[in-house]
């Protein structure tokens, strides 16, 4: 199946740039009745390039308003991620005592032709009227570069036990902690990373640090557990391309531990394509996330019409007790359930003959759906969300887990594209044989969320196709599956 034809239309939901080129979401922060989203931005070309912050505003995390552009490269050098936070009490003395927007960015400075000799340092930003427009702070950079090359991406929380401001850094192939009590001066805390988790060549990148409590654990169980997010980049080494794991453990304002052991890795989503994941900052009572929805791999050779990125749509994360141990949950941000049209049913059905059955077939190009299955011992089927085998997820059942497979087609005659977009992977399993499958379709996006009875996987990827019309189907090919229920909406365009 090629795509080379493909005409990528914007996404009825997820945010898409404008123009040009975008990869990670940055500087995402609540203040004042706006969700602020800025991400990597190359406004000039569909490849990535000279990075900016790209800016756009939402009240509802379903409407985006495009704003000018954030931070443009300058002679310190390109714009690459970082955070923003909120400094409620003018602790930096650059906002006459009122509250004000910080963003904290890497200055990626190449020194010579060779665009591999860079240095990269910390800088800041401020903004004294709703993040409309920046100013260099002077005293810029905050941490200037190391002595080592990779050194980047400062994701700043607040740590209230301490009173402190921690920034959590990508260094090499590890995450260093920063600590700050007025978000000027930083000291380095501690380090964590070497030899837990997944490591590849790629350095690693785009951290993230939040304590979430603990949904369903035991009375002599912690009720909190500390999440530290982080990415790695693809590298020939890496058939996966770039992906995103996560810890769970201790955070006590200096050092982190990791509660599971070395080697075990978590994975954020088992898709392709859910990268530099980021929470806003400044959203009491819960964590709402979001992901770059593509790979290093094949990303500057995917299909465009003028612009090149998709965001995930927000997405609410929990943490869950389960017995494999504490892991991360996620939903769709209920924001994205207003644009939906009234659901309409799927019937309960008993499905055991070999064969397709057509299961909905919904309307419009952004459709959001959620089926109930109850497998069999020994099942198998596919379950297509997308027209013929373009996306086909095959669920096994086993004695008391599901296991997940995923396949996607395509490719546009380009070889970097097509050496890797096709693809055919393991994407974990859950506990149980009844399985919950949630999931969005909007134009060249597919999210789906597959919850088991405690544990979930989350596996994302783009497609490129035309979701208009397309019948969701499930493909018997051994067993016996009950449709428990389900459901099918289509948001309003
Ligand atoms: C992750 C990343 C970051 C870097 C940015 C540059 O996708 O490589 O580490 O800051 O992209 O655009």
């Amino acid at each position: 199946m090629t795509l080379a034809d493909f005409e990528p239309q914007h996404p009825a939901l997820h945010f898409t740039p404008p123009m040009g080129w975008m990869n990670d979401p940055n500087g995402l922060v609540f203040f004042e009745g706006e969700y602020h989203l800025f991400y990597q931005f190359h406004p000039f070309s569909t490849v990535w390039g000279p990075m900016h912050w790209g800016h756009a505003v939402s009240r509802d995390l379903c409407h985006w308003q495009h704003l000018p552009i954030a931070l443009a490269p300058n002679e310190e050098g390109a714009s690459f991620s970082g955070s923003a936070v909120v400094d409620e009490h003018d602790v930096t003395g650059l906002f006459d005592g009122q509250p004000g927007l910080l963003a904290f960015y890497t200055c990626h400075r190449v020194l010579s032709d060779d665009p591999e000799d860079y240095q990269q340092s910390q800088c800041l930003a401020y903004s004294r009227d709703r993040g409309r427009t920046w100013q260099r702070y002077e005293g810029s950079p905050v941490l200037p570069p190391p002595g080592f090359k990779d050194f980047r991406d400062p994701k700043v929380v607040w740590h209230g036990p301490s009173q402190r401001w921690v920034m959590a850094l990508a260094c090499g192939q590890e995450i260093h902690f920063y600590t700050s009590h007025n978000l000027l001066e930083w000291q380095f805390a501690s380090a964590f990373g070497e030899g837990e988790g997944a490591h590849t060549q790629h350095p690693w990148e785009c951290p993230d640090l939040f304590e979430l409590p603990v949904d369903g654990a035991g009375s002599d169980e912690p009720a909190t557990r500390w999440v530290l997010v982080v990415g790695i980049g693809a590298t020939p080494d890496n058939p996966f391309g770039s992906f995103t794991q996560y810890f769970i453990g201790e955070f006590d304002g200096q050092r982190f531990t990791n509660d599971n052991a070395a080697d075990v890795v978590l994975m954020m989503d088992e898709g392709r394509d859910f990268y530099a994941v980021q929470s806003w900052s400044n959203t009491p009572g819960r964590q709402l996330a979001l992901a770059w929805l593509n790979n290093w791999q094949y990303a500057n050779h995917a299909p465009e019409t003028g612009w090149r990125g998709t965001m995930s749509l927000p997405r609410e994360l929990t943490l869950r007790a389960t017995s494999r141990g504490v892991r991360l949950r996620q939903r769709f941000a209920r924001e994205a359930a207003q644009a939906l049209s009234a659901p309409s049913h799927i019937s309960p059905r008993s499905l055991q003959t070999a064969g397709e059955h057509c299961i909905a077939l919904p309307e419009g190009a952004a459709v959001y759906g959620q089926l109930t299955l109850v497998l069999k011992a020994g099942t198998r089927l596919a379950l297509s969300l997308q027209q013929g085998y373009q996306q086909r997820l095959w669920l096994t059942a086993g004695e008391s887990t599901t296991s997940l497979h995923y396949e996607r087609q395509g490719s546009n005659g380009q070889a970097t594209f097509d050496e890797h977009f096709a693809c055919d992977h393991a994407a974990g399993s859950v506990d149980g044989l009844t399985v919950t499958v949630t999931w969005w379709c909007d134009h060249g996006t597919l999210e789906m969320l597959v919850d088991g009875a405690t544990e979930q996987r989350s596996i994302t990827q783009v497609s490129f196709v035309d979701h208009r019309r397309q019948p969701v189907t499930l493909e018997v090919v051994s067993g016996r599956v009950e449709v428990a229920e389900g459901g099918i909406q289509s948001a309003v365009e």
